[in-house]
């Protein structure tokens, strides 16, 4: 008898919340019987798996880890790694699931693996649960719309500093700034460059314990932020 190969479920489970998993996710998740989870190479601490722990009952969790590192080769070698780790559990007839914080194609490793599993075997199944995104979690909390009208806004990646936020920051009227921890003073200075520094807020760890809201964001001026920390940025006006 031919040996089915499973399913890869990529799987969002929102920004921090528990209950901000959609129902098809916790369908998934609850009848899949390999859970992967994303993990630094330094410690075996995953935040997805965290919010889901408790949906999760006598099913097989398996680390994958992924290095926090810009070098291409080292991030390719962990990511084919891990791809032929996942393939390696579908081709043995299980299904899988790999669990990502918020959505699962927005700034997630899920995004590479995904590539990766897809060269290695294009044939494999993947199917995607998309999640909650962090900045639509942060803009419930501080009850603010992301965009309103005719008004555009863009997600712009802080990890690099405020070189991205530079390049767009003309040529939109809001804009969320992910990844923002190591950078808060480059981004300040720009905001404040462009006398914008009034119509910014900072959320952190929205929906996990320490969540804070600093809505004069100078106030952050020469102190670390959590890594989960992200800057909205309303050119028209906070309104909040
Ligand atoms: C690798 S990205 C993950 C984005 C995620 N896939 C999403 O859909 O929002 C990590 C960044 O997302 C933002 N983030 C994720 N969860 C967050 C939370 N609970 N509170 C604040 N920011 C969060 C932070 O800017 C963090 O540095």
């Amino acid at each position: 008898m031919i040996q089915k190969t499973g399913t890869l479920y990529g799987i969002g489970v929102g920004p921090g919340d528990p209950e901000l998993i959609t129902l098809k996710a916790l369908k998934v998740l609850k009848r899949t019987p390999h859970i992967f989870a994303s993990t630094s190479t330094k410690n075996t601490y995953s935040l997805s798996l965290n919010i889901v722990s408790s949906y999760l009952h006598g099913v097989q969790i398996e680390s994958l880890p992924f290095p926090m590192t810009q070098e291409p080769e080292v991030l390719q070698e962990a990511w084919d790694k891990n791809a032929r780790r996942v393939l390696e559990v579908l081709t043995s007839g299980s299904d899988a699931a790999f669990i990502t914080l918020g959505d699962p194609l927005t700034y997630s490793t899920f995004g590479y693996l995904l590539k990766t599993i897809k060269h290695f075997d294009p044939a494999v199944r993947v199917l995607t649960i998309p999640g909650i995104t962090s900045y639509h979690a942060a803009a419930a909390l501080i009850q603010t719309p992301v965009s309103e009208w005719e008004e555009s806004f863009l997600v712009v990646s802080g990890a690099a500093g405020a070189a991205k936020l530079r390049d767009v920051i003309d040529l939109t009227d809001n804009i969320i700034l992910l990844k923002t921890y190591r950078h808060t003073d480059d981004i300040l200075a720009t905001l404040e460059e462009k006398g914008l520094a009034d119509q910014a807020v900072s959320i952190s760890r929205c929906g996990l314990d320490g969540e804070t809201v600093v809505q004069d964001i100078r106030a952050l001026r020469g102190r670390p932020s959590p890594y989960l920390s992200m800057i909205i940025i309303k050119k028209k006006g906070k309104g909040f």
